[in-house]
C-alpha cells in the first residue's frame, strides 16, 4: 500500500482548480452523505480493465476511449446514452478489424462532469461571475445563482452516473451490443456516407468474415462473446472531495479503489508532482490516466511515473497525449525515448482533440483534418520508435451536432451554429467519429501489410 496515504491526504497539499463553495459546512455534509452511498463500480471490474490495459501496454490490444467533453444534467436521457453507445461500438468494430486486435472499450461517461478552467471568472457585458466548472459544481447559465458552486449538485451527478451506468451495463450485456446488430448499423452508416466507396471495401471484408463465422456455426446465439462486450467508464477525477467520498476499501484485496468509475485520469493542468491530484491518485489501485501536454518534460514524466506507478505494473498507467497536430512531432518522441530508456510500462494513447481547438465565427471548434493529422503523426512516430500506438481518446457524441468542422459531410464554419450543443469543448459527431475509425483502420491495415512485406523481404 502507498506510504503515508489516506483517501484524504490530498487535503494537506497545494491544489489547482478548486471551486469556492460559499458554505463549507454544507459541502462537508454532502461529502458525508456521499460516503454512505454504494460504490458505482466494483473493484474487480477495475482490475479486469487493468488487465485489458496491460494487454494494450504489451502491444496486444488497442484502447478506444471516448465520450462527452462534459456530461450535462439537462441532456441526461436514454436516447443520448443509446446513440453514443451505438456510435462507439461501431467505431470499436471497425478498429478491431483494422488493428486485428481486441479493442478495450472505455467511455468518457457516467461521471465526466467536472471541468478545469483557464480563468476563475467569466466576464460578459461588464458582469463578472465565477466560471462554469461543470454540472457537478455549478450551472452553465450566466447568472449569479447558477454560477455559485452548490454541493447538492454532487448528489445529482452521483445519481445520473448510476442511472447512466445501469443502462450501459444493460446494453453491453443484454443483447444490444450484439456484433450482428453493430455490423448492420455500420452498413447503414456506409450506405449514407459520401465516402461510401472508400469504406465499402473494409466493410465488405467485415461482412465476409461475419458470414464465414456463421457458416461454420459460430453465431451470437451459441457464442456469448459475439453478443456481449466489456464496457468500462472513465472521467477526469478533478473534484477530489467527491472522489474521496467514493474511495473505498475492496474487501477481497484490502486495497483502496476509486469507485466513481473504472478508470480516472489526471488533467494536464493538475499534474504537479507535489500537489493534491497526484497525491490522491498514487494511493488508489484503479487503472489511471495522465494527460500529457506540450509543457511536460521527459524528466517530469519519469518523476510522475515514479510517483504513480512505482511497481511498474503494466495497465496501471495510460499516458494520454494531447499536443496538437503541429506540436506532436516535437513533443512525443522525446517522451517515448525517456520511457523506453527507463523501461517503464505504459499505454500510449492519443488525444487529438485538446491540442487542436481554434475559434471560428466566435465558436470554439476543431478541424477534422487536424484531428486526423495528429492521430496519423502519433502512429508514424510510434512506428519509427518501435513502440505500440496503444489507443485514442476522443470527445464525441452519438448525435448529429455541428461542433467540429470538416468530415465527409463537411461541417463548415458557417454551419457551426446549426446544432452547436456542447457544454464545453466541441465534439466529433457520430459520422465524424465513425469516419475517424475507418480512416485509422485503413492506416492500421497498411501498417500491417508493410510489416509483413518487410518480414517477407528480410
Ligand atoms: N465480445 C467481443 C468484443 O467486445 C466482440 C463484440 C461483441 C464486439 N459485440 C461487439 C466488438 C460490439 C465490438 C463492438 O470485442
Ligand atoms: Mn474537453
Amino acid at each position: 500500500m502507498a506510504q503515508n496515504w489516506t483517501p484524504g491526504s490530498w487535503r494537506q497539499k497545494p491544489i489547482q482548480q478548486v471551486p469556492e463553495y460559499p458554505d463549507a459546512a454544507a459541502l462537508a455534509a454532502t461529502e458525508a452523505t456521499l460516503a454512505t452511498y454504494p460504490p458505482l463500480v466494483f473493484a474487480g471490474e477495475a482490475r479486469r480493465l487493468k488487465k485489458q490495459l496491460a494487454n494494450v501496454a504489451e502491444g496486444n490490444a488497442f484502447l478506444l476511449q471516448g465520450g462527452d467533453c462534459a456530461e450535462s444534467f439537462l441532456e441526461h436521457g436514454a436516447d443520448n446514452i443509446r446513440d453514443f453507445f451505438r456510435a462507439f461500438l461501431q467505431m470499436a468494430v471497425v478498429l478491431t478489424y483494422g488493428a486485428q486486435l481486441p479493442v478495450v472499450k472505455v467511455g468518457r461517461i457516467a461521471g465526466q462532469f467536472a471541468k478545469p478552467r483557464s480563468s476563475n471568472v467569466e466576464v460578459l457585458d461588464g458582469v463578472t461571475l465565477p466560471s462554469y466548472r461543470g454540472d457537478i459544481i455549478n450551472g452553465i447559465d450566466f447568472n449569479e445563482a447558477s454560477r455559485i458552486p452548490n454541493p447538492e449538485r454532487q448528489l445529482d451527478a452521483y445519481r445520473q452516473s448510476a442511472a447512466t451506468l445501469n443502462l450501459l451495463r444493460a446494453f453491453a450485456m443484454g443483447g444490444y451490443a450484439n456484433l450482428e446488430n453493430v455490423h448492420q448499423w455500420m452498413l447503414g452508416f456506409i450506405k449514407d456516407s459520401p465516402q461510401a466507396d472508400r469504406y465499402r471495401k473494409l466493410a465488405d471484408r467485415i461482412s465476409e468474415t461475419m458470414n464465414f463465422m456463421q457458416a461454420i456455426g459460430i453465431s451470437a446465439e451459441n457464442n456469448p462473446s459475439l453478443r456481449e462486450t466489456d464496457f468500462f467508464t472513465s472521467h477526469e477525477a478533478l473534484l477530489l472531495g467527491y472522489e474521496e467520498a467514493l474511495t473505498r476499501v475492496d474487501s477481497t484485496s484490502g486495497d483502496w479503489y476509486a469507485t466513481s468509475g473504472h478508470m480516472i485520469w489526471i488533467g494536464d493542468r493538475t499534474r504537479q508532482l507535489d500537489h493534491a491530484h497526484v497525491e490522491y491518485f498514487r494511493g488508489i489501485k484503479n487503472p489511471i490516466g495522465l494527460k500529457c501536454g506540450p509543457s511536460l518534460t521527459p524528466d517530469n514524466l519519469i518523476e510522475l511515473i515514479d510517483a504513480l506507478n512505482p511497481a511498474n505494473e503494466a495497465g496501471r498507467l495510460t499516458l494520454i497525449c494531447r499536443f496538437g497536430h503541429d506540436k506532436v512531432a516535437d513533443s512525443l518522441p522525446k517522451l517515448i525515448r525517456a520511457v523506453e530508456k527507463e523501461g517503464r510500462k505504459v499505454v500510449w494513447s492519443c488525444d487529438p482533440m485538446h491540442g487542436n481547438t481554434i475559434t471560428l465565427n466566435h465558436y470554439k471548434t476543431r478541424p477534422f483534418e487536424r484531428i486526423l493529422s495528429e492521430v496519423e503523426s502519433f502512429f508514424q512516430i510510434h512506428r519509427a520508435e518501435g513502440t505500440h500506438p496503444g489507443g485514442i481518446h476522443i470527445e464525441m457524441t452519438g448525435k448529429d451536432v455541428t461542433e467540429c468542422t470538416g468530415g465527409a459531410r463537411a461541417v463548415t464554419a458557417d454551419s457551426l451554429s446549426d446544432r452547436y450543443h456542447t457544454h464545453c469543448d466541441p465534439r466529433l459527431n457520430a459520422d465524424q467519429a465513425l469516419e475517424l475509425a475507418f480512416l485509422l483502420s485503413e492506416r492500421m491495415k497498411s501498417g500491417r501489410d508493410e510489416k509483413r512485406l518487410a518480414i517477407a523481404n528480410a
